[in-house]
């Protein structure tokens, strides 16, 4: 599945800057990435459910358990192939519900005799034929007769008790008939409702991943039960159908269309999909592939789905290379459902997107937008071969799956945008991110044990940003020890020997190995295996602390919390093998591999003007320190010639002593030391860097008096890059030519707002103006609305305000609103703040999904935060009834209006807010709470140690 990543982006720094807080927990990226997965999380699995076919069974209490109580299939049956057929009603029936009918036939083997079928079925009412809820024969004898069936609800199943045993090597056939709900719940097969032109209109369609499929049809719904499917769907006319195989025939039939599908490969019940909607499409074909592009006519109609259209031939055809290995279907759809949940899944043939996430419109989305629908289309045909032509045993390592799609979809996107240097983004996106999460005692390694994954909550756990970036960056490190012609060698191996088939993690090892092995000259100090077992089985990973003065090299567990306590003991005791790529004055070196606690490297010694830098382009998944001479050496390169090291580097300078200052590993002024050269840098990945770092110290000082200081400082560093950009767009009318420009004029035009830059809020507010004086047309480059829009708020009055009130009640695209919506945050009046506070709990003016994210813009403002934090205590009764059960936004929410709280005035009012409303709860911000209050205390105390030195450093620095 894909991750979500640009929630927005400053509600994505705003999360990035919480996990360099030492008491986050993982939930905090869960959000930026697998949102919606994280939301689900809640309420997926072993609910209520209403089977209420026939009563189920009560189990004599056992210490034993049943078969049927094990939340794992027996491993006596594999199921060959199945005949499917759905039939979605688009409309409700007499009693106001929608459903689906269908039936299944599916062939499976006996490899164990057994009694007992036992098959994953969720949520369907199933039809029953002579007092069964199934009906077993067998393909060239008889089966047994079935004694009892019934449905266990808690871990999914359809159980048989037979009356004999079922041979073992033989085949049998199960057919059931069923019927479900075609609920709006985004598992399974659901419906997604959605206007267009003014009218409702109802899609089905289909969301597997990753425990759904049983929700649809009774299936072996794990994994390793890979079959082919004979999908055949009924449709009305005037719709169309779709599915993971091409269509073979359609056909007119009493009850309308009945659209069949080629079998399909032989693959994993989570990667099926089925569609029904009345969707147009543009095509083309590569190689021989059909490649379609599906959304809402009218989008079509617009030309939003030709960038994706555009890219991805290109895309396959390197993947094709890159594994050396065909793509491995007729065709390859890709459609964008509006309201479609998770940002994207990896159906295979049949990818699902949210529209976002897929379609692109010239004039109205802006670059990070086509950024994003290229690394998620990247991303997503990634795993159309890794994930779906070999796909991992069981869900327990899921983060070598998704680990790997979002490694390798920064090769995908670099091929067809080369000159977008999307490669160094993974800094960003990925791996500064999940240092955070992975630097706390709480966090956990990649890999866990198959045992320890069994349950659909458990499974939906594994979906968190150290699957996700973690997984990404240590496969990146392998690949660059290894050299990226020997990964794809091994990987090509990997894939070819095990298409169609499970693996478990070590089999991608063991491929590597062989490579490895072939490749004269290349030595690695231990297998791969031992190697990589050191970054995936224990949690974390280490600071390398170099000493130029004596050569001496060390590592250590990095935490950020000095005072925390690693509860979970590791094999390996906390040592890592560390490839270490570095640098020495400029020159590249050796690698030198790092095996144990301490070590020398004689060449590491240095002197005079000679420095040391470690980890060039951050190729290794851990943080770096030196000895103060060094550091000063380093900083006197940034100052005098920063252009002599990447931009990567400059970045990750910035980011290891940000958090090595939070970890007290060094002083806090040596961190802010390296924003000194500032001033000077241009570059995109360092500002972004910084920025993320520096907001911390904006959100803990911006209501003391450390900020007038602060202000004046950063105001001295942005302004040069203000005026560069003013040069280099010939006065704002033109855009940068470079990809990583167009970010940065942004991060010029908000800090440099924010700062007080002279000539910016004019800027913003003539902009505002100028649109506000004919709305039909608006100036503002789609780069730069948010930025514009809020700063032209903040700037203006209730006349800019209600402008865009309007402008947000008349947004035809989604995308417009949100901006919108954010930006009336960004006033500084207020009653315009309290008076949005009330719209955002008037479902008649923000849509009940929006509430909570308005709240939390809200309270971003310094102005709004205690309006909004006021305000929520007011209604807490009120919200967490109407909004509250069960939302994930809700966690958010406390988490947003409390990132600032640093006193102790604060932590009590949090408190005596905890204490007063037990009697209602906190539901899903339960944790949140919990969080909230550490979170703050670690605040305050990180202010009291740290706000003398910090205001002293700005006032000599500003002076
Ligand atoms: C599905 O189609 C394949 C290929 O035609 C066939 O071999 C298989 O038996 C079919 N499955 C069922 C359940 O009929
Ligand atoms: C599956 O469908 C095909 C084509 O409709 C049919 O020939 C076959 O008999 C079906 N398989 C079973 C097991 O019913
Ligand atoms: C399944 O059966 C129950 C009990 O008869 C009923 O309440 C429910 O609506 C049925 N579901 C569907 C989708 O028909
Ligand atoms: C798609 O490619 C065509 C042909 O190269 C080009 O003219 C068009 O501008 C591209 N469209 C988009 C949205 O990139
Ligand atoms: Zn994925």
């Amino acid at each position: 599945m894909g991750k979500v990543f640009y929630i927005s982006k400053n509600v994505a720094l705003g999360l990035l800057l919480m996990a360099i807080c030492a008491v986050i927990t993982i939930i905090a990226l869960s959000v930026a990435y697998d949102k919606e997965r994280a939301k689900n999380r809640d309420d997926s699995g072993h609910g209520q459910t209403d089977n209420t076919s026939t009563p189920t069974i009560p189990t004599t209490p056992s210490t034993e358990k049943e078969p049927w109580d094990r939340y794992r299939l027996p491993d006596s049956l594999l199921p060959l192939s199945y005949n499917v057929t759905l039939w979605p009603r688009l409309e409700p029936n007499e009693d106001g519900l929608y459903i689906f009918t269908g039936h299944s036939y599916v062939v499976f083997k006996c490899v164990k005799a057994t009694d007992l079928v036992i098959i994953h079925c969720n949520k369907l009412n199933l039809t029953s034929f002579d007092g069964h809820l199934a009906v077993l024969t067998a393909e060239h004898h008889s089966a047994p007769a079935i004694e009892r069936s019934w449905l266990v609800p808690k871990t999914h199943y359809l159980v048989l008790q037979l009356r004999n045993a079922l041979t073992e090597g033989s085949t049998y056939v199960l057919h059931t008939v069923f019927q479900g709900e075609l609920a709006d719940d985004l598992e399974g097969f659901y419906r997604s409702e959605y206007t267009e032109n003014g009218v409702t209109k109802i899609a089905a369609t289909s969301q597997m991943q990753a425990t759904y499929a049983r929700k649809a049809f009774p299936c072996f719904d794990e994994p390793a039960m890979k079959a082919v499917f004979n999908v055949t769907i009924i449709h009305s006319h005037g719709t169309i159908a779709l599915s993971n195989g091409r269509e073979i025939d359609t056909v007119n039939t009493i009850s309308g269309l009945e659209t069949k599908f080629e079998p399909t490969a032989r693959m994993s019940t989570y990667l099926l999909a089925f569609i029904v909607c009345d969707f147009t499409y543009i095509q083309s074909t590569q190689r021989g592939v059909l490649i379609r592009i599906w959304a809402r006519r009218k989008a079509i109609d617009d030309g939003q789905g030709d960038f994706a259209l555009n890219v991805t031939g290109p895309i396959l055809e390197f993947y094709e290379r890159y594994y050396n290995a065909a793509y491995p279907l007729a065709k390859s759809d890709q459609i964008a459902l509006p309201d479609f949940n998770a940002g994207a899944m990896e159906n295979w043939g049949l990818v699902t997107y949210r529209e976002t996430a897929l379609l692109y419109d010239p004039i109205i989305s802006s670059t990070r937008n086509k950024e994003r629908i290229v690394y998620v289309i990247a991303h997503e045909l990634a795993h159309m071969w890794f994930g779906n032509l070999v796909t991992v045993r069981w869900w327990n390592d899921l983060w070598l799956n998704e680990g790997f799609a979002s490694y390798v979809e920064y090769l995908g996107a670099d091929y067809v945008q080369p000159t977008w240097n999307v490669k160094d983004q993974i800094l960003l996106y990925d791996i500064h991110g999940v240092f955070g999460v992975d630097a706390l005692a709480s966090s956990h390694p990649l890999s866990c044990a198959e045992e320890e994954v069994s349950t659909p909550a458990q499974i939906s756990e594994m979906f968190s940003t150290i699957s996700y970036s973690k997984g990404a960056a240590v496969l990146r490190m392998l690949s660059e020890f290894l050299s990226e012609p020997v990964f794809a060698k091994g990987l090509s191996s990997y894939l070819n020997t095990f298409a169609f088939g499970n693996t478990v993690y070590t089999d991608l090892w063991d491929h590597l190995q062989q490579a490895v092995d072939q490749t004269p000259g290349l030595d690695i100090p231990h297998t791969v295996h031992e190697i990589m077992n050191r970054w995936t089985l224990q949690m974390g990973f280490p600071v390398v602390t170099i000493d130029t003065r004596t050569g001496s090299i060390t590592q250590k567990h990095f935490l950020l919390d000095p005072d925390s306590v690693v509860e979970r003991p590791s094999q390996f005791k906390y040592i890592w093998f560390v490839p270490i790529k570095w640098m020495k004055s400029g020159i590249d070196q050796q690698q030198f591999w790092l095996l144990q606690k301490t070590d020398t490297n004689d060449n590491m010694r240095v002197s005079g003007n000679d420095w040391v830098l470690a980890n060039t382009n951050v190729s290794g998944y851990f943080r770096v320190n030196y000895d103060p001479e060094n550091w000063d050496r380093l900083l006197a390169l940034l100052n005098s010639n920063h252009q002599a090291l990447s931009v990567m580097n400059r970045a990750q300078i910035i980011d290891d002593a940000f958090n090595l200052a939070r970890a007290k590993i060094i002083n806090t002024t040596l961190a802010l030391k390296t924003t000194k050269y500032l001033s000077k840098e241009m570059g995109y990945i360092p500002w972004d860097s910084a920025l993320r770092n520096l907001n911390y110290y904006i959100l803990m000082f911006d209501r003391t008096e450390v900020y007038g200081a602060l202000k004046s400082y950063l105001k001295k560093q942005i302004q040069p890059l203000y005026e560069h950009f003013k040069v280099l767009t010939e006065n704002w009318t033109k855009v940068p030519a470079a990809h990583g420009d167009q970010y940065n004029q942004i991060n010029a035009i908000s800090m440099g707002c924010k700062m007080g830059v002279e000539g910016c809020r004019e800027l913003t507010k003539n902009w505002f103006k100028q649109w506000m004086g004919n709305p039909a047309h608006n100036p503002i480059h789609p780069n730069l609305k948010s930025t514009v829009y809020c700063y032209a708020i903040a700037f203006g009055g209730h006349e800019e305000w209600d402008f865009a009130w309007t402008m947000y009640k008349n947004a035809t695209v989604a995308s417009e609103a949100s901006r919108l919506r954010e930006a009336m945050a960004c006033t500084q009046t207020p009653w315009l703040l309290n008076r949005y506070l009330e719209y955002s709990l008037n479902p008649s003016k923000i849509r009940k999904q929006d509430a909570t994210a308005t709240i939390l813009y809200i309270a971003r403002n310094i102005v709004g935060m205690p309006l909004a934090w006021d305000f929520v205590r007011a209604r807490w009764r009120y919200i967490f009834e109407q909004y509250g059960r069960g939302s994930f936004s809700f966690a958010g929410l406390i988490n947003g209006i409390t990132r600032r709280f640093s006193t102790e005035f604060e932590l009590e009012e949090l408190k005596k807010f905890k204490a007063d409303n037990e009697d209602i709860g906190f539901g899903s911000a339960t944790l949140a709470m919990e969080q909230a209050i550490e979170k703050t205390t670690a605040n305050i105390k990180w202010v009291s140690e740290n706000k003398a030195q910090v205001l002293q450093w700005l006032t000599d620095e500003s002076a």
